[in-house]
């Protein structure tokens, strides 16, 4: 080869190499999930400091505005993972603040007891904690049982004995009939804090068939693939825009049992129905939400049509945290692969409006030339 070819060779690689670095960087990419900062900040070895408890336990623990976990009372004894707190009680702060930073860890907040000032994605349980049980998941250790709902609505799992307590309440105190997980483990069923395992959120079902007891080897991924897919934020959407945002798995593929839906399709929509099945699918007779229009629930895990009145809303470029989409691809975001999901109008944990919905319900009004909420993709329809 000629110098002059190999030059020309050089310019074609740098090129190759910057035109690829710019297609990667023009997609969303996973961030690391794990724990970061001094052991102490989470772990106590012993449950003793100078002769006296550390760890706390019981309602009102949670991070002050100085960094230190106050609250409730400490507990004697050992702790599980030598952990200073429960999972309530970590991600639990007593000021305005969603995200609390310690030297070196950063710890999301779902419980404020003060109004938050800006909610991470899955909302807050604020709301739910000052008595209005419509406005999240009633959870142990946050708010008492629900006083509307006597189980989760459009429940399709069989009998609910001993085992099912879940997806009854999430509010029951931790006994063999809810596997001693419930409360936000009721969700949360297995956690992986130290690894990067590429579980969305740690929202993991519980393997199919649990049978009597609930052993640790279903925390497995690989053996137990019923785990939701997605790319994760990395300050859970306390700030956003038009590309920093979560990016939800999402499907076109009907259901057909309820049972292995999570293992099938591994979005979040598929992990909702394991609790709250009919509003989905599979059809048959009233459950589920039909195949076409017209739907006889609002449809989920179906395309987010890129016609008519929907293709005012191209959430590739102009995606709305307001009224999110899923994504086939959740690392390759496609405009023809947005997907209609159950978080499309509610938020996981709670909000300020009934249902747990993103807006307000009441605002949704034809023919006043209203926006967003459902007409961010309804666009003809105010
Ligand atoms: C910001 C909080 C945090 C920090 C810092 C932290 N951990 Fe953990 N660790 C946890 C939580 C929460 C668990 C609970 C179980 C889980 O989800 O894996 C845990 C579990 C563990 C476990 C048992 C589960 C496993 O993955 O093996 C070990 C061992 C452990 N931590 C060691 C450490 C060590 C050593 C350090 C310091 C180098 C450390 N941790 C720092 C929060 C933390
Ligand atoms: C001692 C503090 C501590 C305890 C106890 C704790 N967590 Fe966490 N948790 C953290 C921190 C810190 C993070 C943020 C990790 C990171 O940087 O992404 C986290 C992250 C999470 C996340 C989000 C994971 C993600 O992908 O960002 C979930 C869900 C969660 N925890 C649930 C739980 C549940 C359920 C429990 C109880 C079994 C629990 N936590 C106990 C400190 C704690
Ligand atoms: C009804 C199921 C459910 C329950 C109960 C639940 N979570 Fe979550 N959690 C979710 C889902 C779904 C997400 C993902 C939300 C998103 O990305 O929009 C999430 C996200 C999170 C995150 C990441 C921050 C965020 O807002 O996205 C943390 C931390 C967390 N949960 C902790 C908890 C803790 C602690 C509890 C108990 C107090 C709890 N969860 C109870 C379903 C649940
Ligand atoms: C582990 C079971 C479980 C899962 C998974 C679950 N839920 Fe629920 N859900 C319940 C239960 C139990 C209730 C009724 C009691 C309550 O409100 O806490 C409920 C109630 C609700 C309500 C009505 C709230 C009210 O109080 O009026 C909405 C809305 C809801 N869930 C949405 C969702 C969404 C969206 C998801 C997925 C992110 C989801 N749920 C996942 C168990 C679950
Ligand atoms: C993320 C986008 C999105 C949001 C937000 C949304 N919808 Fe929809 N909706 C759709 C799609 C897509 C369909 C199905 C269209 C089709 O059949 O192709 C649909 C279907 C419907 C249908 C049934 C139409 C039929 O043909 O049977 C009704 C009614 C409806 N939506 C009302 C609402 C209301 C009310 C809200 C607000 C609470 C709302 N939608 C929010 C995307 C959305
Ligand atoms: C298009 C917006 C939209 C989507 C998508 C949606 N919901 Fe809803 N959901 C609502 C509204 C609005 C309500 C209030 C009651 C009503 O109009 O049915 C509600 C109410 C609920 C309730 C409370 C029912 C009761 O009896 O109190 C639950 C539970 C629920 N939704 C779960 C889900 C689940 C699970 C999914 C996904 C499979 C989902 N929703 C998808 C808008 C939506």
């Amino acid at each position: 080869m000629t110098r002059r070819a190999n030059v020309l060779t050089d310019v074609f690689c740098v090129l190759i190499v910057i035109l690829s670095l710019m297609f990667l960087m023009s997609f969303p990419t996973s961030l690391s999930a794990k724990v970061t900062g001094i052991c102490s900040n989470c772990h106590t070895m012993h449950n003793s400091q100078n002769g006296d408890d550390v760890a706390r336990t019981g309602t009102g623990v949670g991070w002050d505005g100085s960094g230190q976990l106050t609250g409730g009372s400490t507990a004697g004894g050992a702790q599980m993972t030598t952990l200073i707190t429960s999972c309530v009680g970590c991600h639990t702060s007593t000021t305005n603040q969603t995200v609390v930073n310690l030297g070196g860890s950063s710890i999301p907040i779902v419980y404020n007891t003060v109004q938050p000032v800006q909610p991470l994605a899955g909302g807050n349980f604020y709301w739910v904690a000052q008595g209005d049980d419509t406005k999240g998941h009633n959870v142990y250790g946050i708010s008492a049982a629900d006083s509307n709902l006597g189980e989760a609505p459009g429940f399709t799992g069989g009998a609910c004995g001993s085992g099912s307590r879940c997806h009854v309440s999430l509010a029951q105190p931790p006994s063999p009939s809810n596997f001693n997980r419930g409360s936000c483990q009721g969700c949360h069923v297995f956690t992986y804090h130290h690894e990067d395992n590429g579980v969305y959120r740690f929202l993991k079902g519980h393997g199919a068939s649990i049978g009597s007891s609930l052993s640790n080897a279903r925390r497995n991924i690989t053996t137990y693939p019923d785990y939701v897919l997605g790319v994760e934020d990395s300050d859970w959407e306390k700030t956003t825009s038009a590309v920093d945002h979560n990016y939800y798995k999402g499907t076109t593929t009907a259901y057909t049992n309820d049972g292995d839906e999570l293992t099938n399709q591994q979005t979040l929509t598929s992990f909702c129905s394991g609790c709250h099945g009919d509003f989905h699918g599979p059809q048959s007779g009233n459950d589920g939400m039909g195949s076409a229009s017209p739907w006889i629930r609002h449809p989920t895990d179906i395309a987010l049509p890129a016609t008519g009145e929907y293709s005012s809303y191209n959430p590739v470029t102009a995606y709305s945290t307001e009224a999110p989409v899923a994504w086939v691809n959740p690392s390759t975001p496609d405009r023809a692969e947005a997907i209609v999901m159950c978080l499309s109008c509610h938020k996981a944990h709670g909000s300020d409006q009934s249902d747990m919905l993103r807006w307000d319900y009441t605002d949704m009004i034809v023919a006043s030339g209203n926006s967003g909420g459902c007409f961010t993709c309804h666009t003809d329809k105010n």
